[in-house]
């Protein structure tokens, strides 16, 4: 849900702790994708699955404008320049070049090892694993290359299909949260998931 929210994360912690995260080696690829930082030349791309009401359904904003839309490149790309960087928003590419989504990282709290995991796709690709596979190829990266303790991420019960993609993943269900979120008039159960560096290591 983190790629759903635009609000500047503080990141807590002291200085030492932010050494120790060094800028993500991107891109990150696989045979059928590319998981790289968002260009100008993106806002098409990035516009054709936010302007979409059924891919905005359970999020937190959105169907966009495509002033929204444009903003939020504009912020995205902004975060590139932050040191230390602690907001990744990343572009899910084809191998061509062409992005069909996005998947966000965020270090939420340095000191803690803390980070949110997010993630949307253009409808046209759904069902396709391709939200598995790059939510498997950042969370690898991430614990590989950073001292993280704890990966986490949020939705809304209803959203049966992120459910799938963090379960399969082996995160662990830690709770339901009742009535935390509103969207359209109608309330919402948030569920949280995480998994821990020790976890993800010796999971199978
Ligand atoms: C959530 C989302 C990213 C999943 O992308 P995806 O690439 O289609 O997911 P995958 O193909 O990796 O499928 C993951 C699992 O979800 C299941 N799934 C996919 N769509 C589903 C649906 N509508 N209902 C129930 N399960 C669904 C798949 O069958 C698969 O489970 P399986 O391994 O048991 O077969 C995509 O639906 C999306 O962009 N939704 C809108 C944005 C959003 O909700 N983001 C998450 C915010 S928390």
């Amino acid at each position: 849900m983190t790629i759903l929210t635009h609000i500047a994360a503080q990141p807590f912690g002291d200085e030492k702790a932010s050494h120790s995260y060094a800028p993500l080696l991107l891109p990150l690829r696989s045979r059928r994708l590319v998981i790289r930082d968002f260009v100008s030349g993106d806002l098409g791309a990035l516009h054709a699955y936010a302007e979409r009401r059924e891919v905005t359904r359970y999020l937190l904003w959105g169907p966009n404008t495509v002033e929204q839309s444009r903003a939020t490149l504009a912020e995205f790309i902004a975060q590139q320049e932050v040191a230390p960087r602690v907001r990744y928003d990343l572009a899910l590419a084809l191998p061509g070049g062409k992005a069909i989504g996005g998947i966000s990282l965020h270090l939420d709290d340095l000191r803690l090892g803390n980070a949110e995991i997010g993630y949307v796709l253009h409808s046209d690709y759904w069902g396709g694993g391709f939200a598995s596979e790059a939510v498997q190829m950042v969370a690898t990266a991430a614990f590989a290359q950073w001292p993280l303790n704890r990966l986490w991420a949020r939705c809304m019960e209803s959203n049966k299909a992120s459910r799938r993609v963090l379960e399969r993943l082996g995160m662990r269900h830690e709770g339901t949260l009742l009535r935390a979120e509103r969207l359209d008039g109608a309330w919402h159960n948030v569920m949280m998931y995480a998994v821990l560096a020790d976890e993800w290591r010796t999971r199978g």
